[in-house]
């Protein structure tokens, strides 16, 4: 077979972000725009002679091309061993569990994650190391370099690998396997969960709904919650994976899975409701009649994972991103093990737990996860809730109320301004950085500036720093507000500002979020100069 050395000129803007390159797919449908990205990633790997790779993806309009491309490419850049999902299919979780398991040096993970599909929606390539989770900056940074430089990348010639039929072919010196999506997957969750007992919930008549909102999960869900736990036909509803997503918008939050949402709050409301997005490692949770902050819920599985088999013996500690409420780690000082704040993204993650530091970790964006994989893994958490639920033998709701009753609530809220001119999002937070030696003492909308200061990160394990992850306002009132820039988007700029504020009373822990959080917002506001930066009046969505 011929291997092609094909010459090509560099784009200037290949350089990943918070979770790898994502951009529109008309930017990736540019011609060699896809394999100079790759190739850089491969020049990039050390040890890929004769090593295993991974390829999966979301399932998104591109995907099949782009894993069709990866193949050939990897096949000519001496990769012996190419393990592929069935039709391209991987969740994120999954690639990251298929990683590990194989030995794999690594993956390529094809995902705008949460980001609409189709034509006109976006597309992502994302490497993930050995340990199989995302790749740190020092590989990314090098990947952006070496794609800034290329001068030619490798393909061989071949025609495409049938994706639809499992097993092994030959594609030049390389052996392609073609493997099942979710067997992998669900034997690991059959270690960490008490499937039995779950299953026994469900032939109680527990209900539930699952959203998988058209894209990964609905063939993992549909054979573990359907097939393997007997849950009844239909709790998995949206379970076709969809190139376009069905037109949605797969983020399983309360505005875009509001169909989830509606049928939780209505009368009929099954005993409880997830969701997850479009690469399968963001969960949703839902109460009946209560939404799950996915701060709150980091907080309740740290509380009571030590219920499932997988965390029997204990947890060695959890991990939260910066913006992530506090709640888990009033959990973390009641069990005395030891909470981290992290910065934005799982990558930070991934130290802590290679070195057993923590068990459990979570951001705010609804990502849970654990240390049985390097990457956030949504269906896992809505499984460690069912053995949850099980064991407890309580309604979901009941078993938030009792967290809230015995640790307090942290009321949270994220107000996303999207679309912004990246100029006037940058002029925001450089004025607010400007300010910051100034604001404590000083009195906003009622509440006053205890302290403040520029996240900056110090690894534990390897002592990296990783400075202005974000601006943390804390206030004397037990409130916070926290700024930060997206570092996920593919058009402008996205700030973000999340807003938190305690309430030990139980009394006052059934008032509504926005009446609780009103000064936090305001005092934000007044402190950002939001609305004269952003031109905007109210933010572009509130989760
Ligand atoms: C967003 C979330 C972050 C998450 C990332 C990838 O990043 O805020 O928690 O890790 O997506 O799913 P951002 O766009 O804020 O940089
Ligand atoms: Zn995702």
């Amino acid at each position: 077979m011929v291997t092609n050395r094909v010459p090509t000129t560099p784009f200037s803007d290949q350089r990943p972000g918070t979770s790898g390159l994502r951009k529109k797919v008309t930017v990736f449908q540019q011609p060699r725009y896809v394999e100079n990205f790759i190739q850089a990633v491969f020049d990039t790997v050390e040890g890929a002679q004769g090593a295993t790779l991974v390829i999966g993806g979301d399932g998104r309009f591109f995907n099949e091309t782009v894993i069709q491309t990866a193949l050939k490419m990897a096949a000519a850049n001496g990769f012996s061993r190419i393990l592929v999902g069935q039709n391209g299919l991987l969740s994120t979780p999954a690639a990251s569990c298929i990683i590990r398991k194989y030995k794999a040096v690594g993956g390529l993970v094809l995902s705008a994650s949460h980001n609409p599909g189709g034509p006109d929606g976006d597309f992502g390539i994302k490497f993930n190391m050995a340990h199989g989770g995302p790749a740190p900056e020092t590989f990314t940074e090098a990947v952006f370099k070496r794609a800034s430089g290329i001068s030619e990348y490798k393909i061989i010639e071949a025609s495409d690998v049938d994706l639809g039929r499992l097993g092994e072919t030959r594609l030049g010196d390389a052996t392609v396997q073609v493997i099942d999506s979710v067997e992998d997957y669900a034997e690991l969750m059959e270690t960490l969960i008490d499937f039995d007992r779950v299953s026994r919930l469900f032939r109680s008549g527990f209900r539930m709904r699952f959203d998988a909102l058209s894209a990964v999960t609905g063939p993992y869900a549909k054979a573990i919650l359907e097939g393997r736990l007997g849950a009844p036909a239909g709790t998995v509803v949206n379970g076709e994976p969809k190139p376009d997503f069905g037109g949605h918008h797969p983020d399983p939050n309360p505005v875009h899975a509001h169909d989830l949402m509606d049928l939780m709050h209505g009368p009929d409301a099954p005993d409880f409701g997830a969701a997850s997005d479009g690469d399968g490692d963001r969960n949703m949770i839902v109460a009946p009649g209560l939404f799950v902050t996915p701060s709150d819920s980091l907080a309740i599985l740290t509380a009571h994972a030590h219920l499932a088999p997988g965390y029997s013996r204990g947890l060695a500690g959890v991990a939260r991103s910066m913006p992530t409420s506090r709640a888990a780690d009033r959990v973390a000082a009641k069990l005395g093990i030891k909470a981290y704040e992290t910065p934005t993204g799982w990558k930070f993650f991934a130290n802590l737990l290679d070195a057993g530091l923590i068990t459990l970790c979570g951001e705010e964006s609804a990502g849970t996860g654990s240390d049985h994989i390097r990457e956030k893994d949504g269906l896992w958490a809505v499984l460690l809730w069912l053995n949850i639920l099980a064991a407890l033998e309580k309604p979901a709701d009941q078993i938030v109320r009792d967290h809230w009753a015995a640790f307090g609530r942290d009321y949270y809220s994220r107000h996303d301004y999207e679309d912004l001119e990246t100029k006037a999002a940058n002029d925001l937070m450089d004025n607010l950085r400007g300010k910051l030696s100034k604001l404590p003492g000083q009195q906003f909308a009622g509440l006053t500036v205890a302290g403040c200061d520029d996240f900056s990160y110090t690894d534990p394990v390897d002592g990296s720093v990783t400075p202005r992850q974000g601006v943390r306002i804390l206030f004397e009132e037990d409130a916070r507000a926290v700024f930060r820039l997206s570092g996920t988007g593919t058009s402008g700029a996205t700030l973000r500002v999340y807003m938190e504020r305690f309430e030990p009373d139980p009394n006052r822990h059934s008032l509504p979020t926005a009446e609780v959080l009103a000064p936090v917002v305001a005092a934000a506001n007044a402190i950002a100069e939001i609305s004269h930066y952003t031109g905007l009046e109210a933010p572009t969505v509130i989760t």
